[in-house]
């Protein structure tokens, strides 16, 4: 078992993630911009160009108010940055549910607009004909079940699912639908680790845990929220940074030196050009 692409030296292909069931764990993270993905290019499989970006970089309360055109502008600046990872583009909330024809006009638009690698989109048993209609015609899905935050209105709150029989038995039941519709992967978000478990062997294709247990086939969180930049986390994420604190003090201490005069300092200026001497 290696933990090494098979090809490092092009970009992974949504086939590449499929092939990783069962060996290896999947890395991923989140990314919004160019510069954040040039950084995590060399670590992760897949780049997800998350619509939780409405939340983490533009305020909104929920997801639901993203349009298509944000995530396709955040998508083109991700694949610019990452040169290795597949990156996958959310489907923002409105843009699919309607009919699988209107999934397919958007998600093309996706593809040619930001050349992207694959699209991601939530729903299980309900979204299956969407997923067959999407991948029969050239377009990769990643889908996502459990806690889906487009739902947030419906599923009254941001909680963990599949805690109950019927919510147990129901979620296995999208996850295989997803697979059967020609799925490559599929994200479980904040479900037990047991469910986890019993879904990652049930299906054929990657199973991407977000506060869903060690059980799956690879991982995925919100960078800034792993980074210590986001002010509230849930329970599933591990701080694997402190960068909030880091961009604090650096700030508090440029502001000092700028009330001070102590910067610039002549280092940081440039001096007259002379006219050569005669
Ligand atoms: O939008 C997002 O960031 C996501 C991940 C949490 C999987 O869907």
């Amino acid at each position: 078992m290696s933990s090494q692409p098979a090809t490092p030296s092009r970009r992974l292909t949504a086939p590449d993630i499929t092939a990783r069931k069962g060996l290896d764990p999947i890395v991923s993270l989140t990314s919004y911009h160019a510069h954040t993905a040039a950084l995590a290019d060399p670590h992760c499989d897949f780049l997800l160009v998350g619509d939780s970006l409405g939340m983490v970089m533009h305020g909104y309360e929920t997801t639901v108010p993203v349009p298509l055109e944000l995530m396709i502008m955040h998508g083109r600046a991700v694949v610019r940055g990452a040169k290795r990872a597949l990156v996958v583009v959310d489907m923002p909330f409105g843009s699919y549910e309607e009919s699988p024809s209107v999934a397919f006009r958007n998600a093309a638009r996706v593809l040619k607009e930001t050349d992207c690698g694959a699209v991601k989109l939530e729903g299980g048993r309900h979204m299956a004909e969407t997923i067959r209609y999407l991948v029969d015609r050239g377009i990769p899905v990643m889908a996502h079940i459990g806690l889906t935050p487009q739902s947030i209105n419906t599923l009254g709150g941001f909680k963990v699912q599949g805690r109950s029989d019927a919510q147990f038995a129901a979620l296995e039941a999208d996850a295989r639908a997803v697979s059967d519709a020609g799925a490559f992967a599929v994200v479980l978000e904040a479900i037990p680790a047991e469910l986890a478990g019993t879904i990652t062997a049930a299906i054929p294709i990657p199973t991407i845990g977000i506060g869903a247990s060690a059980a799956c086939d690879g991982q995925i969180l919100v960078m800034e929220d792993m980074l210590g930049l986001s002010p509230r986390v849930p329970k599933f994420v591990k701080k694997f940074g402190e960068i909030g604190n880091l961009i604090s003090s650096a700030i508090e201490e440029y502001a000092t030196e700028v009330k001070s005069r102590s910067f610039p300092a002549e280092a940081h200026t440039y001096a007259r050009q002379l006219p050569p001497k005669k």
